[in-house]
């Protein structure tokens, strides 16, 4: 937290010194300042245009504006470039394992052997989730989202430590981050064991957490369930490409929602709601749903690309597009080779795989999606590794959540921690009636 602290003043301190901009309005030229972050990213500071001249700025979707300074994250969409803390994605990817990743996204470094330990150690130790949790489960229609049980189970377990939510007590705030990422592994998987009709499997101390989250998807108490490798580092591999993404939808509702000072289980509960759609984390279930409908009307990709550009239809290319890449998501390249090696590793050819690579070399050749950049996006790959990992399509999401669920906790941690942050409010330009006066009922038309 000093070293985020330290550069944030360092780039205060330059960016005051040097840059500013003018912005003229009919009634006054007012001087803005201009920040600059470390890679050289500038921001007109506007902080002050409302107070100073009644003028706001206006926004849709907040596609040009900044609403923070953090150290976390570095993107540069144009190039493709993706670094947790400094550290590019394909480096973490290769080497590191998703706890050590949590970890470095949180506290703003890798840890040393002794961390990594610790960390480990208090991961299995708060993992069970109290045992009248386990009856929440009944209370769900069987076909319920996986997605709306972890939203609300996560907020459900504030309930069960009112003692830690004071954010005055750093090692309280430690507690609840530890419960939080261990705890959100045993929900997932036992949602899963509900909506199959299987026992909850409880974890088991002496296995890694992603191995440790295999098990209590998959194991069963007739028989013993082996744990392969290969899997668990796909897994690692596919939490640690999601852990953090900036300021993306989910990572902004959980800063708005946090910025109220609502605890920090109801501002991750929040993040997963968001997350949910569609058009952010859910793209992944919908990419396999368009594979297979793709495959089920005979495979011809020509015809949906066809549709995706059609502007009389609604429909797109799930897992294609994306609000700050202008280039191949880092993420996707990494997972585009990754799941071809993960399935030959495994000895599976899915066809949707096959599918998935012609969609994209047509796309990547036509003329539309060049002029818009439209690009694989890191859903477009993620949901065949976790098929072929045996998780079904209505847990992508869940899986996702899982992955970001360190992102989340960290942006939350720096924004909580930052003397800058405010409650979250967007203004608005009003454009509904005028003043006008209430009709009574009965001379009303
Ligand atoms: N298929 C066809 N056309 C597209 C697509 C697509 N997947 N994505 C964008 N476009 C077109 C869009 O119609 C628009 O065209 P026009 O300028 O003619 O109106 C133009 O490209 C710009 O699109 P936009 O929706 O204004 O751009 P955005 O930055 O708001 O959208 C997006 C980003 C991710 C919502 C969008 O690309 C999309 O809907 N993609 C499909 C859903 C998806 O894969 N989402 C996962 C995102 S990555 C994981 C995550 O971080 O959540």
């Amino acid at each position: 937290m000093a070293k985020e602290q330290a550069i944030k003043k360092k780039t205060e301190k330059s960016s005051r010194q040097t840059l500013s901009a003018q912005l003229v309005l009919p009634e006054k030229t007012l001087e803005l300042p201009i920040i600059v972050g470390t890679e050289n990213e500038k921001a007109v500071d506007i902080s002050k245009l409302r107070s100073e001249t009644s003028y706001i700025t206006l926004d849709n979707g907040f596609m040009n504006t900044g609403a923070c300074r953090s150290a976390i994250t570095y993107i540069d969409g144009e190039k493709g470039i993706l670094r947790y803390r400094g550290i590019p994605i394909e480096q973490l990817a290769g080497n590191a394992t998703f706890v050590e990743v949590a970890y470095l996204l949180i506290y703003g470094k890798l840890p040393n052997k002794d961390e990594l330990a610790l960390a480990r150690k208090l991961l299995s130790r708060h993992a069970m989730i109290h045992e009248d949790m386990k009856r929440f489960f009944d209370g769900y229609p069987a076909a319920a989202h996986p997605m709306a049980i972890l939203s609300s189970m996560i907020c459900s377990l504030s309930s069960y430590y009112p003692e830690t939510l004071d954010l005055s007590h750093p090692e309280d705030v430690n507690l609840t981050i530890i419960r939080l990422i261990s705890k959100v592994r045993t929900i997932a998987a036992f949602s899963y064991k509900k909506s199959i009709g299987q026992p909850f499997v409880y974890q088991q101390d002496k296995l890694s957490y992603c191995a440790n989250f295999l098990n209590m998807m998959f194991s069963i108490p007739t028989r013993e369930y082996l744990i392969d490798q290969d899997v668990v580092d796909a897994l690692n591999l596919l939490l640690i490409l999601h852990a953090d993404h900036e300021q993306n939808c989910s990572t902004s509702t959980v800063r708005l929602a946090g910025s109220s000072q609502a605890n920090l289980y109801a501002s991750i509960s929040a993040g997963i709601c968001a997350l949910w759609g569609p058009l952010h984390g859910g793209a992944n279930e919908a990419v396999i749903r368009m594979l297979q409908q793709i495959s089920d009307e005979g495979g011809n990709c020509k015809k949906f690309v066809a549709l995706a550009k059609d502007k009389q239809s609604k429909f797109r290319l799930m897992g294609f597009g994306h609000r700050v890449y202008k280039n191949y998501d880092p993420r996707a390249a990494v997972l585009k080779k990754s799941a071809k090696k993960i399935l030959s590793k495994m000895g599976k050819n899915d066809p949707l795989l096959m599918l998935a690579q012609e969609l994209e070399e047509i796309a990547l050749k036509d003329s539309y999606f060049i002029e818009k950049k439209l690009y694989p996006n890191v859903d477009f790959y993620s949901g065949i590794i976790y098929r072929a990992i045996g998780i079904p399509s209505s847990m992508f999401t869940v899986m996702f959540a899982l992955g970001r669920l360190p992102g989340w906790i960290a942006q939350w941690k720096e924004m909580v921690g930052d003397p800058d942050s405010k409650l979250g409010r967007p203004r608005q330009i009003y454009i509904g009636e005028k003043e006008r006066p209430f009709v009574p009922l009965e001379k009303r038309r």
